[in-house]
């Protein structure tokens, strides 16, 4: 999640409690090391990007074209900012790009931002209301949930942002548009990509190489919903 560290959270159980407590102290070490000799890291600072995510989009973007001048996009689970960034260095002029996150984002040019959880139904038409009458062209999300470290919490709750994502990708993609998504290879992700090839013309499923090796995440994306 851009460049801050994952924090220890509040646990249950508490025969394991220490145990627990020392092994995420553990990752949060490891992340942080890992964090601070990252290239990645190292080089969006240098180009002025918020995040290393950035290059898992920009290699996405190399790959499969999926930008334009002028394109109508909904970044989800943007902050702090590094897909809107570079979507907006794409679209613009004439374009615009929608972000939205739990937590802020600072201002970037062309980029419109709403604070809101997408899980809110609410948040979530607010935002499509946003793209009427013309639709989005694209619509990504990069939504993730806090990680508990316990795969049967953390599964269902990092495909449900998915499946979300999809609800507006279907609601708001015009006929040429695209959807890209995290997914985490896991229980449901297959059948969550299985449902993609239902629904649109063209899906794949790629791991950047900027994506962390040992993370299970992945991208789907999928081309020209069917009608
Ligand atoms: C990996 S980070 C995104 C990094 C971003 N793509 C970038 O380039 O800077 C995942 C984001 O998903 C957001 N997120 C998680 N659950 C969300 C929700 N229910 N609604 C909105 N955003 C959410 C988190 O707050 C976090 O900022």
């Amino acid at each position: 999640m851009g460049l801050v560290a994952p924090a220890a959270r509040g646990l249950r159980g508490c025969a394991r409690k220490d145990s627990k407590v020392a092994g995420r102290s553990k990752q949060s070490k490891r992340w942080l090391r890992e964090h601070s000799t990252d290239a990645h890291v190292r080089e969006a600072r240098a180009l002025g990007y918020r995040s290393r995510a950035v290059f898992k989009l920009r290699e996405l973007d190399e790959r499969y074209h999926l930008f334009n001048r002028g394109m109508q996009v909904l970044d989800l689970g943007a902050a702090p900012g590094g897909w809107s960034q570079y979507a907006a260095e794409r679209v613009l002029p004439g374009g615009r790009v929608i972000a939205c996150d739990l937590l802020d984002i600072a201002p970037l040019e062309g980029v419109h931002t709403v604070i809101a959880d997408f899980t809110d139904a609410q948040a979530a038409e607010r935002i499509e209301l946003m793209f009427r009458p013309r639709g989005a062209d694209l619509v990504m999300s990069d939504m993730a949930p806090n990680m508990s470290g316990q795969r049967a919490v953390d599964q269902p709750r990092a495909l449900y942002l998915a499946e979300l994502a999809l609800a507006s990708a279907n609601s708001l993609l015009n006929e040429s548009g695209c959807f890209v998504t995290k997914l985490f290879q896991g229980a449901g992700s297959d059948e969550f990509v299985r449902c993609l090839k239902g629904r649109f013309e063209r899906v794949v499923v790629r791991k950047p190489a900027a994506s962390r090796p040992r993370s299970r995440e992945v991208y789907a994306l999928a081309w020209n919903p069917k009608l």
